[in-house]
Order: C-alpha cells, then sequence, then structure tokens
C-alpha cells in the first residue's frame, strides 16, 4: 500500500498500519472473550457505515456464542462534527436484558456515542460497553467509559479501515491521516 492517498482535495498519510491494527483488535477481541465468559450470549451491535471493518475482524477474535447486528447513526459530513446527530435506525430486535456491546469506528468527542447511549438505555438492557477502533482521548467531552479502545489517536482526521472522507477511503486497509499542508 502506498505511504500516501489523495481523495478530492485532500491528501492522507498513512500512519498505522494493518498488522498493528489486527493486534489491536484481536487484544480486544481477547479481553472482551474474557469478560463475557460469564454472561449471557452479549449482542455486538454496530454502527454503520464505519464499523463494519472492526467488526468482521473484532469478531473472528472472540471466543463466546454471540449475537451480531447494526444500526445507523450517522453525524459526521466533512472533516468536522456537525453537532447534529439523527435517530437510531435498524434496532429490529428486543434488547431488552441483554449484554449490549456497542461497536464503533471511533470516538472523537464522544457526541454519537453518548446519543446512543441515551436511545439503548430506555429499551432496558441488561448492560451496555463500548468498543471503539479508535479514541481521540484529547478531543473526548463525556463522562462516559470508553471500555475497549483498540488504539488511542491524536486529535487528527483519519481515514481508512471503514472510515471515510466524504465517503471515500473506506476500503483502505490500513489508517491514513490529513496531511498538514
Ligand atoms: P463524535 O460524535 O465526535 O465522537 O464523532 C463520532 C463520529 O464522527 C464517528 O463515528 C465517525 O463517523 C466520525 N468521525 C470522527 N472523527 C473522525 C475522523 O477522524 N475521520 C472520519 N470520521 C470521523
Ligand atoms: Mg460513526
Amino acid at each position: 500500500m502506498s505511504a500516501t492517498v489523495t481523495l478530492f482535495d485532500k491528501t492522507f498519510r498513512r500512519s498505522i498500519s494493518h498488522e498493528q491494527l489486527i493486534e489491536a483488535i484481536s487484544r480486544v477481541g481477547r479481553q472482551i472473550t474474557l469478560d463475557y465468559a460469564h454472561k449471557e450470549c452479549p449482542l455486538f451491535l454496530g454502527v454503520l457505515n464505519g464499523a463494519f471493518m472492526f467488526m468482521g475482524e473484532l469478531l473472528q477474535h472472540i471466543d463466546l456464542n454471540c449475537e451480531v447486528s447494526f444500526v445507523k447513526l450517522a453525524s459526521y459530513s466533512g472533516t468536522a462534527t456537525t453537532g447534529k446527530v439523527q435517530e437510531l435506525i435498524g434496532l429490529s430486535k428486543s434488547i431488552e436484558g441483554r449484554h449490549v456491546i456497542i461497536v464503533e469506528d471511533i470516538v472523537d468527542t464522544g457526541g454519537s456515542i453518548d446519543h446512543l447511549y441515551q436511545l439503548l438505555t430506555v429499551h432496558h438492557p441488561a448492560s451496555i460497553a463500548v468498543a471503539t477502533l479508535l479514541f481521540k482521548p484529547s478531543s473526548y467531552n463525556k463522562t462516559y467509559k470508553i471500555d475497549y479502545p483498540a488504539l488511542e489517536i491524536p486529535d487528527k482526521f483519519i481515514v481508512g479501515f471503514g472510515l471515510d472522507y466524504n465517503q471515500l477511503g473506506r476500503n483502505l486497509k490500513d489508517i491514513y491521516e490529513l496531511a498538514t499542508e
């Protein structure tokens, strides 16, 4: 894979290799497997579109009977958060009494995860935990604990492994960060 990619008007530089991603995801998968060993059939709830690659890899490192589902909650249209969070689409099955693990691509300000957390809580799950491929601790402004961050990154806009810039870049197998001009 090349060291830089161009998406529309922007250049991105490779910052996290595929191997580093897989290693971090397998660590999270092993930890979740240990933590949920004695809990009844957890439900992995992926947040589309960004979490599809992380979910696919993470589940290969989960050694538990579990269920998988996806919801949609979009809040981004460019390189800056809009502050507007949309409604939850796709929660077709009851999560009452279930151990839910939210699977996110990235937690930035925490706005999306906070909103999703509130929307899920009203359905009375047994528990909610958050697994995210990437976590930007310096821009996170919520108090809720992020249970399973695979990798912590600085506050830079990134693409790849499911994450996009205006819908492009999701197919990249490594993570690329916006190159400063
Ligand atoms: P938050 O609500 O600020 O935590 O942002 C969460 C959502 O914004 C993520 O689920 C992503 O869809 C998107 N997002 C945040 N940071 C980035 C980034 O660096 N690249 C691409 N998407 C991002
Ligand atoms: Mg997202």
